[in-house]
């Protein structure tokens, strides 16, 4: 979905409703950090997502992942006192250059006629978000993207009825 329409609001609402059942990883993968910025308010937190994905997508040379990823929502956010752990991978400015680093990298793979590589290319957010998901438990992962994620996610939040009280929704996977 394209810039301004309430993706990041949206996501802020379902990740405060599904904390209030279940526990939830909230991953950060716009550019802007707005996610961020509403979660962890006057922060500058040190770890983001930029430094997990680096060295999945480009190798070792860019340094090794941190061994956590995560802050805990409710010491930064009130609203998510008394609901389940909820924990927030921070976005990075850098963010903006993911899908076409992942781009580059898998016509490198595909040249070199390579499918194992372009599968773990192509899975290597997701494999970012699960590992850290088991490290912490989580039950539940929420990502807030920016609108040019179609090569790299494969899910699609389709708006149902909307009305003033409520926003029904569809998630696809292919
Ligand atoms: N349902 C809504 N009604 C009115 N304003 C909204 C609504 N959802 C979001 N906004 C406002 O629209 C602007 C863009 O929303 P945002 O969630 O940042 O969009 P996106 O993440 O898609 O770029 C923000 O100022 C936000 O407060
Ligand atoms: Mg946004």
């Amino acid at each position: 979905m394209r810039g301004g329409v309430g993706k990041s609001t949206l996501s802020f609402n379902l990740a405060y409703e599904l904390a209030g059942k279940r526990s939830l990883l909230v991953a950060d993968l716009c550019a802007q950090c707005n996610m961020t910025e509403t979660l962890m308010p006057d922060e500058s937190p040190e770890i983001d997502i930029i430094q997990a994905l680096q060295p999945v997508l480009l190798g070792p040379a860019f340094g090794r992942a941190p061994s956590t990823l995560t802050y805990k929502v409710s010491r930064y956010c009130d609203a998510f006192h008394g609901q389940k752990d909820c924990r927030l991978i921070p976005g990075s400015a850098e963010m903006f250059a993911f899908p076409s680093t992942l781009y580059q990298q898998l016509q490198i793979a595909n040249a070199q006629g390579r499918p194992q590589v372009v599968n773990s290319l192509l899975e290597s957010l997701k494999t970012v978000l699960d590992d850290e998901a088991n490290n912490i438990g989580a039950e539940g992962i929420l990502m807030d993207t920016s609108p040019f994620y179609a090569g790299g996610t494969h899910l699609v939040l389709q708006p149902g009825f909307c009305d003033q009280l409520s926003c029904s929704f569809t998630v696809w996977r292919w």
